[in-house]
């Protein structure tokens, strides 16, 4: 099954000059609890802003111009693998914004944590008609804010109800 897991600004806005403005640990322990042990696939600006691959993980790339060699990284120049995969396995979508766009279509889920802020971004989570039109609300948590948690948050659960248009939805 295909999963996406995001985290945004009110804008839709996902990171800044190749970081994400913000620090959230509440968020970072959510994403940590979501995709250990399962497979994550990301962009590779995504998996260079990391600089090595994220522990107790397959780490899964995307690149058609270089191939990660890291040790517990598996570089991929298309989609197709991935989805074959998913078929068998949970696989977490975990960005940019040019790899959500291309499993979008594909997900059965969408966990998406929405900062109530704006950071002025220049990568955003390419929502559309998708989310309103596509997928339901399944569950609302309202994030807790403390000392290390300064930035009001929501953690949205989304699941599909309508066909992706892809002829995949069972995946
Ligand atoms: N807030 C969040 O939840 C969140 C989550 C993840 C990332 N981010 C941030 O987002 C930023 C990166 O996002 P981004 O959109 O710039 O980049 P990205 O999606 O991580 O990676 C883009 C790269 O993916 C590869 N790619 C794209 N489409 C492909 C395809 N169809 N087949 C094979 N490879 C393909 C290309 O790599 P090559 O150029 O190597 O061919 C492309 O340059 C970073 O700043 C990161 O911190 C934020």
């Amino acid at each position: 099954m295909i999963n996406i897991i995001t985290c945004v600004d009110l804008d839709f806005g996902i990171a800044r000059d190749g970081e994400i403005p913000w620090h959230l640990p509440n968020d970072l322990r959510y994403f940590r609890e979501k995709t250990e042990g399962s497979f994550v696939i990301m962009g590779s600006t995504t998996y260079e802003s990391f600089g090595k691959p994220l522990p107790n993980r397959t780490n899964i790339v995307l690149s058609r111009k270089n191939n990660f060699d890291d040790e517990g990284v598996l570089t991929y120049s298309s989609i197709e693998p991935i989805l074959i995969l998913a078929k068998w396995v949970n696989v977490w979508i975990i960005g940019g914004e040019d790899i959500y766009s291309l499993f979008l279509p594909y997900a059965k889920k969408i966990y998406l944590t929405n900062i109530l802020e704006t950071f002025d971004c220049d990568k955003f989570f390419p929502v559309g008609n998708y989310l309103n039109e596509e997928f339901r609300i399944k569950s609302v948590t309202i994030g807790v804010i403390d000392d290390k948690n300064k930035h009001e948050h929501i953690f949205f659960e989304f699941e599909r109800i309508v066909d992706g248009g892809c002829g995949h939805v069972s995946i």
